[in-house]
């Protein structure tokens, strides 16, 4: 199976998330400032939101690299809002990419709230949830 880890982080959130996974896949999570040069069967996407939507360059991302994604999966944390599950289904379906309907999402520290998080525990259940979208990926 072909894996890829892409994030988005503007404060290190996200990118502690796609490093948790990236060592847990024993794969290089790489900044989205790195196209997909070749089909992935799972691309795990490490997003948050901002100003209460997706990033501009997340966006980007998703619409230039869309014909080489066959399952996205949404990863995200934020200051206030649950998750960047929803918009991010909204644009996987304008790309015509399949989305899981598992998502894994914890608050990000912003502004004095959410202390540490993401914090260990967190990205130990990142590890599970992403041994469980590996399994049935297999399936
Ligand atoms: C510029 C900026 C705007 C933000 N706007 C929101 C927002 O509208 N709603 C929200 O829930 N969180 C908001 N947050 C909090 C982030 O979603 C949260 O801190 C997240 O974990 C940041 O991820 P990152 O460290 O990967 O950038 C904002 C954070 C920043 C830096």
């Amino acid at each position: 199976m072909n894996i890829e880890v892409r994030y988005y982080s503007k404060t290190g959130n996200s990118k502690k998330l796609a490093m948790a996974i990236g060592e847990e896949l024993e794969k290089e999570a790489l900044d989205i400032t790195n196209n997909l040069d070749k089909d992935v069967d799972i691309l795990f996407i490490c997003n948050a939101i901002y100003w209460a939507g997706i990033d501009f360059n997340v966006k980007k991302y998703i619409n230039e690299n869309a014909s080489k994604i066959r399952l996205l999966v949404n990863i995200s944390t934020a200051g206030i809002k649950k998750s960047s599950y929803k918009k991010m289904k909204k644009l996987a379906k304008k790309n015509n990419i399949k989305i899981s309907d598992k998502e894994f999402h914890v608050p990000g520290r912003f502004m004095g709230m959410h202390k540490n998080r993401p914090n260990d525990d967190d990205l130990l259940a990142l590890r599970e949830f992403v041994k469980g979208v590996i399994e049935d990926g297999r399936d």
